[in-house]
């Protein structure tokens, strides 16, 4: 039985009292999924703290990005093991913004996944086709070679101790959320991809999930939880997607 996974994504959103009030607002009472917070990196230790005396330990850091570099010269980049120095234990690689506002290949992103690993932390692997490649009847190959390209990589044991986000393009912050059908669909497309790991990894949807949608996305069988943009920044919101997990 897979545990249900929600991952809240701030991406380049929030500021130091943003997060104060954001965790004094937040209940998490009667949630017992696996939840995770991505906030910007300089963030990571304050919403560690802030976990710390809400008196949630158990809720999971993750950060937006990594490099694929160990260490050295390569300015403003963050390395996996700095990552994990700081408490970390996600890492979203490969997210759409990622690959269509900078520039990031497959072949980066499976560098950035195995970085990850490597380092111990999990990666969080964004895969998705565009609105001109569904209807094109193109989404299947397009996230079979975004999932081919991690696999050609990381070879041994590729996929365990990793989780896949499906995130349709056209879904992320367009306030259109994929059918839970058109979801699960595609989740089980990914799942037998993912050869003998694919049962037991959790792959959580993205794209416009609030808490009116949660519910009836987390029932579909290979549906395992969400990585939530917009709707991580309302602490209510947040907390109703998690009780729906
Ligand atoms: O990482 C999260 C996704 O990009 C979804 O964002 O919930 O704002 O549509 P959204």
């Amino acid at each position: 039985m897979r545990k249900t996974l929600v991952a809240a994504n701030w991406k380049m959103n929030g500021s130091r009292e943003f997060a104060g009030q954001f965790f004094r607002d937040l209940d998490l009472n009667g949630v017992d999924c696996d939840v995770a917070f991505c906030p910007p990196f300089p963030y990571l230790p304050i919403v560690a703290d802030l976990l710390q005396e809400a008196g949630r330990p158990s809720v999971s850091l993750g950060a937006q990005n990594v490099s694929e570099r160990e260490a050295g010269a390569f300015t403003g980049e963050v390395s996996a093991a700095m990552l994990k120095d700081f408490g970390v234990r996600y890492v979203i690689v490969g997210h759409s913004e990622r690959r269509s506002l900078f520039g990031e290949t497959s072949e980066l992103v499976a560098q950035k996944y195995v970085a990850a690993k490597e380092a111990g932390l999990v990666p969080i692997l964004c895969v998705g086709e565009t609105l001109e490649e569904r209807e094109a009847s193109r989404a299947l190959e397009v996230i079979g070679s975004q999932l081919d390209a991690v696999a050609e990589l990381a070879v041994d044991d590729c996929w365990k101790g990793a989780v896949v986000a499906y995130e349709p393009v056209w879904a992320i912050g367009t306030g259109k959320t994929a059918t839970p059908e058109q979801a699960q669909a595609v989740h089980e497309f990914i799942r037998g991809r993912l050869g003998a790991a694919g049962e037991e990894m959790q792959i959580v949807y993205g794209g416009s999930v609030k808490s009116a949608n949660a519910a009836s996305l987390f029932a579909q069988p290979d549906i395992d939880g969400a990585l939530v943009g917009g709707a991580s920044l309302d602490a209510a919101e947040f907390a109703g997607i998690c009780r729906a997990g």
